[in-house]
């Protein structure tokens, strides 16, 4: 398997250059001007090449919840959206906390065959809140723990599988919502429990990712821990950036913040403590919605929501961009994916960025159409995706 890209803007988080790219066998074989092979060929003028974005957070809801979405549709979504790779969240049903529903899902994605899927591990058994006996039957295969949808609310067992977690060289990815506070104030429900997993990570000396931070006392908590050292990386998500509580209460968990808040993520992506930006794509019926089901379907939009908010408005650099969605995602998956460079995994994506377009959630992929970017005019369209050298979504 050959394929040449040529004359093509060639973007990562530490590149920005016209030229060409070279690919042999599912790896970037060459990078530079005016290349020659005898293979096939794909034209790229006026377009940007870019690694394929990670997706560090994202349901897919199968086992149990195909209605809402299935290993197919979230796949197709993905690769429309230019993602290859995805960490999948265990709320499934069956939950996932055995290596049956964990090896179920990686081995069916698989056979799909279009994005490489990590199914994520829960940190309490059954996502009950009390026991992590379970995670002795976890093999190796595993990177990720975490109780996403709920949190761990009980921190005297959120410091034993921390401890765990760092025996065994997981990371635990933490949902922080104080349930005691849910009913009260998210805010408070959202700061309690980061304020308390960054002192968890300090004492426990634990590889801690912090999902969808949303508020500014949250971001504070995890900067200060940053400065101490810590194993500790997070991430926000697009529409915590691009959409202000005053303008849209989208029912989403953790819910859309402040101006005041989106303007303190956008600081500290630009002062660098931010690793990633991750979807929580989070694919509900309409019926569920209308019953108060928090989250988003946001697979498909998250990377033109994010150039539009972040890159056109002048916040960011593309290469930043690029970091944030691909190369640090990668980096904390352990992948060797997420730049363009020699020797790297061709996981890439061909984006036209002038191109505007208004979002339509009756043409996405998923099966969840719950957007509030409907109808929201935003630039740069996925037009290709490549994982490891094979095309998997054309436009
Ligand atoms: O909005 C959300 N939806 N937040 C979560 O934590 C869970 C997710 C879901 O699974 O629907
Ligand atoms: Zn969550
Ligand atoms: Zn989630």
């Amino acid at each position: 398997m050959e394929l040449l890209i040529k004359q093509v803007r060639i973007v990562d988080s530490s590149q920005d250059f016209f030229g060409d790219v070279y690919i042999k066998d599912g790896i970037i074989e060459e990078l530079g001007q005016n290349l020659t092979k005898d293979c096939e060929i794909l034209n790229g003028k006026s377009k940007v090449l870019m690694p394929s974005f990670i997706d560090l957070h994202c349901h897919f809801r199968e086992p149990g919840f195909t209605h809402k979405e299935d290993l197919e549709t979230g796949s197709k979504a993905a690769v429309k959206g230019g993602y290859t790779v995805v960490n999948l969240m265990g709320n499934t049903k069956p939950v996932a906390s055995n290596m049956d529903v964990i090896n179920y899902v990686n081995n069916k994605a698989k056979a799909i065959g279009l994005i490489e899927v990590n199914q994520v591990a829960t940190i309490t058994d059954g996502l009950k809140g009390d026991n992590i006996e379970h995670l002795k039957n976890i093999d190796s295969s595993v990177k990720f723990i975490s109780d996403d949808g709920l949190g761990v609310n009980n921190s005297r067992v959120m410091m034993e599988a921390m401890f765990y977690a760092k025996k065994q060289n997981l990371t635990v990815m933490s949902h922080a919502e104080s349930k005691e506070f849910s009913n009260v104030d998210m805010r408070l429900a959202e700061n309690m429990m980061t304020w308390r997993d960054v002192h968890l990570c300090e004492y426990t000396g634990c590889s801690l990712h912090m999902a969808h931070v949303s508020t500014k006392e949250a971001m504070q908590y995890i900067i200060e821990g940053k400065k101490k050292g810590l194993k500790l990386t997070c991430e926000v998500m697009p529409h915590h950036l691009a959409l202000t509580e005053e303008e849209s209460q989208y029912r989403v968990n953790p819910p859309i913040r402040k101006r005041d808040d989106v303007e303190f993520l956008i600081k500290a992506i630009q002062d660098g403590y931010v690793d990633a930006i991750a979807t929580d794509h989070a694919p509900h019926t309409e019926e569920d919605k209308k019953n108060g089901a928090p989250g988003i379907s946001g697979i498909e939009t998250s990377f033109s929501v994010s150039y539009t908010k972040l890159v056109k408005d002048g916040h960011i650099s593309l290469n930043k961009l690029s970091q944030l969605m691909s190369e640090k995602p990668a980096k904390i998956m352990g992948l060797n994916k997420g730049q363009l460079k020699i020797g790297y995994y061709a996981d890439m994506v061909l984006v036209d960025l002038e191109k505007e377009f208004i979002v339509d959630s009756s043409k996405f992929e998923s099966k969840g159409k719950n957007t509030p970017f409907q109808g929201k005019l935003v630039f740069g369209e996925i037009l290709r995706t490549f994982k490891e050298g094979k095309e998997v979504y054309c436009k």
